[in-house]
């Protein structure tokens, strides 16, 4: 999704602006651009693809401006060309912008019956025209933001840079999150605080329908009906040195590593590790009793790690667990249970449709609670209760250490549900607990297997399409395994339910076809296998992801891929590092962009 930074500096800020732009590449993006003052005038530079690009840019045409306004633009209105990059400007303000505009069409209409020659096919432009005919009645720029921001329908973040104004930017947000940064004599704008964190760690986020004027002097903010608020100051975490991938050569694969880490930092957040049972805390979070259903919404991998929740949550609380796509969820109309649990699930807490479903939940009544893993998104501030993840920073626009901890978060609390509602009793919460203790251990005995599944990649990466067949709780990690590459390598790939197979996706098996069965040595792996031989027998060849006894039993396949053994409460946090490390490994080989795949965005704010 699209980066804002702004800055009003006391020297030039262009390579400022630059480098905190690079900070944002992590969320996606396919051009970029900047503003900056010039003698009081407006000067741009825009360059279609990476940063690298403006970078080249700006070294021909050097901007000086003390004040200025940066941008990364994810496509959504008008290709990624150097046109419809942003910022888009008159002569009088220039806009960068995050979100989209839903009414631009009308708007820019209207704009034009008024004189506004537009140049892009962005729904951005129109914002830059509609200040500036307002700038043109006699409105002061305070007055025509204020104004135009009435005009605008849809989600999004905006900082506007101004003519002749050395000392203002303005920032509005309804939607996509905005962060202000306070430096010494020095003020920051940016679309979160890693884009500002070797600028200040001094943050204040805007509130949903907040504008705010910043000046050398501090931060005004505004509310949605224009009256004064104070937002307060919060001190940032995060580090100004970031952008490290330490000796990896993508930021993926870092993060996979770090999952034994993170998992384990996840776990010791909802287990007493001591005693080895479930954390007080866990269980008082949500009145589990009282529940008669549970509302899980996400989108994505976050989606996936839903999907296995639903089946822990139904095995080991017996509660009866809906979940859906968050971009469907309001339009299903479903009969929703006031008083009841809304679970939203999202990495960046800013996914515009999870939280699109966390508002209807709320209206519709219910209390909602949210697995997340930035603590200042919007997500967490808007749920009543928050279930951290503590995944760190995750780079890699493909998701991994968020999803394993989510897993370990969603598996943490299941037991707690299915302790309060007296479905498991005290042995069995210890056994069940001490396997989740081990899954820190068995991940990192799991990435052992990189060099076998490098090695199986070059092959992969000769394949059009894979197909990843799972049953129980391995068919959620099929479809994320089958996200995975396709997100990163490109490659077609479909999950499915291994009983599925023969209700449709049979008839594309040839010997062509790699079929990747994920298949833990438990209750189910018998019925796989029989799935596994009706590939076989069409000549698929099967890549087979199981444990010691499960290759042993399974015959004769084309690889296979032996992970420790573990219980089967926690194959799938397992099961998801051959996954994800076939999917990075596939993608490495084909040469694409691991960390920043085209058309992705890390944090997706549109719906
Ligand atoms: C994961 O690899 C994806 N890039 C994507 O599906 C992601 O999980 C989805 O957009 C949800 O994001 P969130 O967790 O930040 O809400």
């Amino acid at each position: 999704m699209c980066g804002i930074v702004g800055i009003i500096g006391k020297t030039a800020v262009s390579r400022q602006i630059v480098e905190s732009l690079r900070r944002l590449e992590y969320r996606g993006y396919d051009s970029a651009g900047i503003a900056t003052l010039e003698g009081g005038v407006i000067l741009r530079r825009r360059a279609p693809g990476k940063l690298n690009n403006l970078d080249a840019v700006l070294s021909e045409r050097p901007l000086s401006g003390h004040v200025g306004i940066g941008h990364t633009r994810w496509a959504t209105h008008g290709r990624p060309n150097e046109v419809n990059a942003h910022p888009h400007a008159t002569t009088r303000v220039a806009v960068v912008h995050n979100g989209i505009i839903e009414n631009f069409r009308e708007l820019r209409e209207e704009a034009a019956a008024k004189g506004a020659r537009m140049e892009s096919e962005t729904d951005t432009e129109v914002v830059a025209h509609l200040v500036t005919q307002a700038l043109e009645e006699g409105k002061s720029p305070k007055e025509a933001v204020a104004a135009t921001l009435k005009r605008l329908r849809g989600a999004f973040a905006l900082a506007f840079l101004f003519s002749g104004e050395n000392d203002l930017l303005i920032g509005a947000r309804r939607g996509p999150p905005l962060a202000v940064g306070y430096g010494e004599g020095e003020m920051f704008l940016g679309s979160d605080a890693i884009a500002l964190a070797p600028l200040t760690n001094r943050i204040s986020y805007l509130e949903e329908g907040d504008w705010v004027i910043l000046t050398h002097a501090g931060a005004v903010f505004f509310d949605e009906n224009d009256q004064p608020v104070q937002r307060a100051i919060t001190l940032s975490q995060i580090s100004g040195n970031l952008i490290d991938k330490g000796n990896y050569r993508h930021f993926m694969a870092k993060e996979i590593h770090e999952q034994p880490e993170v998992v384990s930092h996840t776990l010791s957040h909802y287990l007493d590790l001591t005693t080895g049972t479930i954390a007080p805390a866990s269980l008082e979070a949500v009145d589990f009793k009282k529940l008669s259903r549970l509302a899980i919404s996400a989108c994505g991998t976050a989606f996936y790690a839903g999907l296995v929740g639903r089946y822990w949550f139904e095995r080991y609380a017996r509660l009866p667990v809906d979940i859906d796509i968050a971009s469907e969820f309001r339009y299903r109309e479903a009969p929703l249970d006031p008083g009841g649990l809304a679970l939203m699930i999202s990495q960046s807490g800013e996914t515009a449709d999870t939280l699109a479903t966390l508002r209807y939940c709320r209206s519709a009544g219910l209390k909602i609670g949210a697995i997340v893993n930035v603590p200042s998104s919007t997500m967490a501030r808007e749920s009543d209760v928050i279930f951290k993840t503590h995944a760190g920073t995750e780079i890699g626009v493909a998701s991994t250490k968020a999803f394993t901890c989510q897993l370990a978060a969603l598996a943490a609390l299941s037991l707690a549900a299915g302790k309060a509602r007296g479905v498991i009793d005290p042995a069995e919460e210890h056994d069940l607990v001490k396997a989740l203790m081990e899954v820190p251990r068995l991940m990192a005995e799991t990435l052992k297997i990189e060099p076998q599944i490098e090695r199986l990649a070059k092959s992969l990466a000769k394949a059009s399409d894979v197909l990843y067949l799972g049953r129980g709780t391995s068919f959620p990690i099929a479809l994320e395994g089958a996200l995975k590459l396709k997100e990163i390598s490109y490659i077609h790939a479909e999950g499915y339910a291994a009983g599925e197979l023969k209700h449709g996706p049979i008839a594309l098996i040839d010997e062509t076809m790699p079929v990747v069965v994920v298949a833990p040595y438990d209750h189910l792996f018998e019925k796989t296998v029989s799935n596994m031989q009706e590939v076989a027998a069409r000549g698929g060849r099967v890549i087979l992801i199981t444990d010691a006894q499960g290759a042993k039993e399974a015959g004769d396949v084309y690889a296979s891929i032996i992970v420790p053994t573990a219980h089967s409460f926690i194959s799938p946090l397992i099961y998801a590092i051959p996954i994800q490390l076939m999917a990075y490994h596939t993608a490495v080989v084909m040469g694409t962009d691991v960390d920043q795949p085209r058309s992705l965005a890390k944090s997706v704010t549109v719906e």
